[in-house]
């Protein structure tokens, strides 16, 4: 869908939507309307809460129009986000083709929140239903917005062009999305100046990342380690932030095998990879004047002839031996060796990964909330204030010694799992053993967040894209220049 600001309503064929804030009645009620939409809106006992909508059929200009009056609640950038969400779920497949949306007197944020969030709704991920009948089929090609400042749309449609990529990413099954094909989705980020680096299985031997080859074993996948890096400072910041992905795109367990029910999830697996990934289009789509390097540990997990064995010690890249006493614990083995690579090219002074690391997180936060885990206060509030401002919510959790201690192993440095209780906090523990001194570390376990099986104002079922709005938010108020 197309998103144009413009200052008078379009030719040909088109609905109209109207906003009305709560308690309020809409502005820009067509000539000879009013009566009519007044009826219907105490008919349907609309009180303008965020996202309610009525929709009716006027005379206007000689036609026949739909029309819609759609609640902004108290006008907030999240209110209006709501509004959005619920006029293009409404009318994608409606056929209609053009929507215009009289904006009078919103701001330049909530209008640029409002196509944007009418924009990520109207995503889908329809390639291989073939034989989906043509009243299913989305219809909505344009959205126009009258009346509003339209400056600050440039920059977030970059932001939403950085979620596509991700729910695309996590959208492809697994047998076309695995470590090389996913590197291969992301190389049209060099055409924006993106250095893309990447390194094969031999690289990775020859650098020792024991652990996240160990993941490997047992596929027929090569795994891969994807570097992105975006400049936009012109080499005037020399120490990088660094975004770290866990990107297994196939997650069956190994030979700790999962249940075969809901296996078929563990195709978005890769969602913390994909995060980082279309955060990084969105920077350097706007250009960002910031310096990030994105780490994807790329894998598949697969039991086999070749598989690592639960009990097996891996040697990770930073020299510290694992024990793998779950097959099942693989994305820790993947981060680790990421974590220390970038550590050990680029310098880092701040290193955020994003990964759908347990299912205990699930248990814990549900479906809203990503947990968020830090040995830095100033950077959690960082990140919980950018997630709280685009919609990418977080919650802190704990760590310390008492956890930590409880992937203590007998036989090598640690193992990959600890008890049952805790099971979120000790895989963070486990990732921050291979932080060094001195670094600012968050992780973000976002497995409840990557897919959703609800509809919500700013996607449909599926692939959430969360992580980009709130990288790129996170990057714009901590780490760019201005
Ligand atoms: N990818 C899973 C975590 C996951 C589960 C994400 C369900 C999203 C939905 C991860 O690799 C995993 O299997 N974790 C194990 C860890 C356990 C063996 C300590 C888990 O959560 O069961
Ligand atoms: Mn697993
Ligand atoms: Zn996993």
């Amino acid at each position: 869908m197309q998103v144009r600001f413009a200052d008078t309503r379009p030719q040909g064929a088109y609905d109209l939507a109207l906003v009305a804030a709560a308690g309020g009645t809409p502005a820009g009620v067509p000539e000879g309307a009013g009566a009519l939409v007044a009826d219907a809106l105490k008919a349907s006992r609309f009180e303008g809460e965020a996202g309610s909508v009525v929709e009716l059929f006027v005379a206007d200009q000689g036609t026949t129009r739909r029309l819609l009056v759609v609640g902004a609640g108290r006008g907030e950038v999240n209110d209006l986000q709501k509004a959005a969400g619920s006029l293009v779920a409404r009318l994608l497949t409606s056929g209609t083709e053009t929507l215009v949306v009289d904006l009078n007197g919103v701001a330049a944020e909530a209008a640029s929140a409002f196509a944007a969030a009418a924009s990520m709704r109207s995503w889908r991920h329809d390639r291989y239903r073939t034989k989906l009948p043509a009243k299913q089929r989305p219809t909505l090609k344009e959205l126009v917005i009258l009346g509003a400042d339209g400056s600050g749309w440039e920059r977030q449609r970059a932001v939403v062009e950085g979620v596509a990529l991700t729910r695309e990413l996590v959208s492809e099954p697994a047998n076309i999305i695995y470590p090389q094909s996913f590197v291969e989705r992301c190389r049209h980020l060099e055409e924006l100046g993106v250095e893309v680096t990447v390194l094969g299985e031999e690289e990775m031997r020859a650098l020792g990342m024991g652990a996240l080859l160990g993941v490997s074993l047992g596929s027929e996948r090569e795994a891969q380690l994807l570097v992105m890096r975006w400049d936009g400072t012109g080499g005037a910041v020399k120490e990088p932030l660094a975004l770290v992905g866990k990107g297994v795109t196939f997650d069956t367990g190994g030979i700790s095998i999962k249940p075969a029910a809901g296996m078929e999830d563990m195709k978005w697996d890769m969602g913390g990879a994909g995060a980082v990934a279309g955060a990084m289009k969105a920077l350097a789509l706007r250009k960002a004047r910031a310096h990030v390097v994105a780490v994807c540990g790329l894998v598949e997990n697969m039991p086999d002839g070749k598989a690592q064995r639960p009990g097996d010690v891996v040697t990770s890249m930073s020299g510290q031996t694992i024990e793998v006493i779950n097959t099942d614990a693989e994305g820790r083995l993947v981060l680790c060796d990421a974590i220390t690579w970038v550590q050990k090219n680029h310098k880092p002074r701040t290193i955020v990964d994003l990964a759908t690391l347990t299912g205990a997180m699930i248990i814990s936060l549900g479906n809203e909330h990503g947990g968020l885990f830090s040995n830095d206060d100033s950077l959690a509030d960082q990140l919980i204030a950018a997630g709280k401002a685009v919609g990418d919510p977080l919650w802190r959790f704990p760590l310390g010694d008492a956890y930590n201690k409880l992937i203590d192993s007998p036989i090598a440095d640690m193992k990959n799992v600890g008890p049952r209780e805790a099971g979120s906090i000790t895989a963070a523990q486990f990732i921050q053993r291979f932080v060094d001194n001195g670094v600012r570390w968050a992780h973000l376990d976002i497995a409840g967040m990557v897919w959703a099986s609800k509809p919500s104002s700013t996607w449909d079922k599926g692939a959430t894209g969360y992580g980009v709005r709130l990288l790129d938010r996170f990057v714009a108020d901590n780490f760019e220049q201005r």
